[in-house]
């Protein structure tokens, strides 16, 4: 079949590599915005109108006005592992596929998790700019001094895949494990020995929380006040999952008034990031652009596992990795 009378019309909502293009155009015609930053919601709302598949990130609004006009979609591919931008609700009640893309970002993204626990807890931004600032005048024996990984004791709140990726990591730093899940997770238990335990537990004894949850109406603001004071004033917190899950207020005083030692948050509730938000003002948060599963690597295998379930739809087979 060729371009011209593909039946299907697939939109792709930020530009992806040419190979990922190429793959859909193979059976559909593509459309693709080719502004830098998210498609407008105006634009979206018109293109989902003839859109038969829809390649969407996680910056786009996929609601139930934006679903009402799509008369002929039968797959939102979201090119993320987290699909809290997209109500699932109502996409199955109008028998609309909804897909994310586990797995090819687990390893990415532990990489990172961990990697900002190792710079929250041994200040590697702050010394950089301390550095950088020409205030190193002599080596001394507490400067920079963190907080040890090395033996520590880690508490996952949040043990799916990404979880057990993590937990892998810290064996490696001979850490103890701790984590709290929905439900407890047997085979994670096996691989990595961490231990199952209560949410309060968790923060009471853990030296390092990381928060790997999906953000749910259960999950929203997980951690406020209450959560983050019953952390020890020597512990480290680490967000890579959605800003949604913090209460960002009660991190910021938490910070500020010692009840935990710093933070490391790849994730906020306003993305970008306002640059004047209080939390980057303090030096004891290495914050990034919610980069977590940012590798070539693992983009483009997102990149091509969301192209693959739209092919997967529109040529009458399974999903791959519906939600
Ligand atoms: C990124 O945050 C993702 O959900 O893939
Ligand atoms: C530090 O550089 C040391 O030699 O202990």
């Amino acid at each position: 079949m060729t371009k011209q009378d593909a039946k299907w019309c697939v939109y792709l909502t930020r530009k992806v590599a040419a190979e990922i293009v190429e793959r859909l155009q193979e059976i559909a015609q593509v459309e693709v915005w080719e502004g830098d930053g998210p498609v407008p919601r105006d634009v979206l709302l018109k293109k989902v109108e003839k859109a038969d598949a829809l390649f969407a990130m996680l910056t786009d609004r996929i609601d139930e006005d934006l679903l009402k006009r799509a008369e002929r979609l039968q797959i939102v591919a979201n090119m993320a592992v987290g699909y809290d931008n997209i109500d699932v609700a109502a996409a199955k009640k109008r028998g609309i596929v909804v897909t994310n893309t586990p797995d090819v970002l687990t390893e990415a993204t532990a990489d990172l998790a961990f990697a900002l626990l190792l710079a929250a807890g041994r200040r590697l931004v702050e010394a950089n700019r301390f550095l950088h600032a020409g205030e190193w005048k002599t080596w001394s024996p507490y400067l920079m001094a963190g907080q040890s990984v090395h033996g520590a004791k880690l508490g996952i709140i949040g043990m799916g895949r990404i979880g057990e990726a993590v937990a892998k990591r810290a064996k490696g730093f001979d850490m103890s494990l701790l984590y709290h899940n929905r439900r407890r997770n047997m085979a994670a238990e096996r691989v990595t020995g961490a231990r199952y335990c209560g949410l309060d537990e968790l923060l009471q004894e853990s030296d390092y929380v990381v928060l790997l949850t999906p953000l749910t109406p259960q999950t929203r603001e997980l951690m406020g006040a209450r959560e983050f004071s019953l952390m020890k004033p020597s512990s480290v917190f680490i967000n890579v999952s959605r800003g949604g899950t913090v209460n960002e207020e009660a991190l910021y005083q938490a910070l500020v008034t010692k009840q935990i030692w710093a933070a490391g948050l790849d994730v906020f509730q306003q993305e970008p990031v306002p640059v004047d938000h209080p939390l980057l003002s303090l030096p004891n948060v290495v914050a990034l652009p919610h980069i977590g599963s940012a590798t070539y690597q693992a983009r483009t295998q997102m990149a091509r596992l969301a192209a693959d379930n739209i092919v997967a739809v529109l040529t009458g087979r399974e999903p791959i990795s519906p939600v």
